[in-house]
């Protein structure tokens, strides 16, 4: 199964990064802030640290020793782990949902990009001139334009992914991350002068306990934390397969969930403040960072220069998440058929562009094509994101707490013996049985 010449992270600092850059994404800077605004703020914020510990950890770090354990990416690790029929399939659903989030995320991506270059030569009354919801829904509606940037953004993770784990994904991630961190501090430091800045504190911070009471509140926190910690999907398998041994897991894991949840709580930081200063609705879905915020940048003192480090900052974001995703069909195609890294990048690229297609041309040509009520990205991002996702972690939990043999998975974990037994208990257990509440309500 391992071979050979299956690569390293040459440096924990470089795994660990890697890992964050996966983690940190449009997931933490442009959904967590809809989401926490949608479901009631603070209370929100609670369930979801708590789904972050006892779900997310516990997971993230089965997936970090599968791969490690096997030396192999996520579908040859799966496999190693519970060989028998039909587990050993399992592995093809993390690379499903891979592939499809990757396809449409390339689509917000390629929107996040054009705004960033569209600050960047100043032109952003372009933005706002028509209004901001009418430039917007112009500009995902234009039939080429999109695509362009959607290419742009694949090509980029193609070169990447293509020079390999250490020289691309390991290299990239030391320089990119820093950068990011750097930015998200200068922003969160820019808002906290500005006059919504305690209005938002207590809209994150003060629970409404009136929330908990609400099952969709746990259903969102739970979605949330999949998604932006990078559960389910193959990718943590695939980045774990290339830890090295010396490396401790227990600790990669706390660090990589937190570190995730601390850059949503900065980000958080960064945009309510401006949110809550020019009297702008938090709660405004997915429009928040291409409608709401353009306004309020435009408002702003200094707006154009931070509307162009804001959306630098969500295009790193997603750029090292899009590699970490391209990563898994990759290093897939690399073990199993025998590809060259840049053939199988190469490969797998234009056929993501292609699969993608109909979600950047669903706001545009394909305007009247609908899957079920919603928009083509929307419909991928449902099957995707609330289907599959806590089905595929349903099955994962399942296989680790059941199927792959508890001495060889709490070893693998690098566990002492007690927590061992209690991270094991999770996975057979409580996560299965959280995990399977939350499909059925999903479905019902
Ligand atoms: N975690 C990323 C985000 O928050 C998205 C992502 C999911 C990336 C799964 C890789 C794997 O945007």
């Amino acid at each position: 199964m391992a071979s050979a010449a299956h690569e390293q992270w040459q440096s924990r600092a470089g795994f660990l990064l890697a890992a964050l850059g996966s983690a940190v994404g449009l997931g933490n800077l442009w959904r967590f802030s809809y989401v926490v605004g949608e479901n009631g703020g603070g209370a929100f914020l609670l369930v979801y640290l708590l789904m972050v510990l006892l779900v997310g950890v516990p997971l993230l770090l089965a997936e970090f020793a599968l791969g490690r354990n096997a030396r192999s990416e996520s579908l040859g690790a799966v496999a190693l782990a519970a060989p028998a029929r039909p587990w050993r399939y399992l592995g093809l659903v993390g690379l499903a949902v891979a592939v499809v989030v990757l396809a449409y995320y390339a689509v917000i991506a390629g929107w996040v990009f054009k705004y960033f270059a569209l600050y960047l030569v100043g032109t952003p009354e372009r933005l706002t001139g028509p209004g901001p919801a009418a430039a917007f829904a112009a500009h995902i509606a234009h039939p080429t334009e999109p695509v362009a940037w959607q290419a742009l953004g694949l090509a980029l993770c193609m070169a990447i992914v293509g020079r390999g784990v250490h020289k691309g994904i390991e290299k990239t991630s030391l320089v990119l991350m820093p950068a990011l961190a750097v930015l998200l501090l200068a922003l969160a430091l820019y808002s906290s002068t500005l006059p919504g800045f305690a209005e938002s504190m207590a809209f994150l911070f003060a629970p409404d306990w009136s929330a908990l009471a609400q099952p969709r509140v746990y259903l969102a926190a739970l979605g949330q934390a999949f998604f932006s910690v990078g559960l389910a999907m193959g990718v943590m398998i695939t980045y774990g397969s290339y830890i090295a041994p010396s490396v401790p897991l227990p600790r990669a894991a706390v660090t990589v969930a937190l570190g995730d949840t601390l850059f949503a709580l900065v980000a958080g930081l960064v945009i309510f403040p401006a949110v809550f200063s020019f009297g702008a609705d938090p709660a405004q879905g997915p429009g928040l960072a291409f409608v709401v915020l353009p306004e309020v940048f435009a408002q702003m003192r200094g707006g154009r220069a931070v509307g162009t480090l804001f959306f630098l900052l969500l295009s790193i974001a997603a750029l090292t998440s899009m590699v970490s995703l391209l990563e898994v069909p990759v290093a897939w195609m690399v073990r199993r058929h025998g590809l060259s890294r840049w053939q199988a990048s190469v490969g797998c690229a234009a056929g993501l562009l292609l699969l993608g297609l109909p979600a950047s041309l669903g706001f545009g040509p394909l305007k009247a094509v609908t899957l079920a009520g919603r928009n083509l990205l929307d419909a991928m991002d449902y099957l995707a994101v609330d289907l599959l996702l806590p089905l595929n972690g349903l099955l994962l939990a399942l296989l680790v707490g059941w199927v792959w043999p508890r001495r060889t998975a709490v070893q693998a974990t690098g566990l002492p013996a007690g927590a061992g037994r209690l991270w094991h208990a999770a996975l057979r257990w409580l996560l299965p049985l959280v995990l399977a509440a939350v499909l059925a309500s999903t479905l019902a």
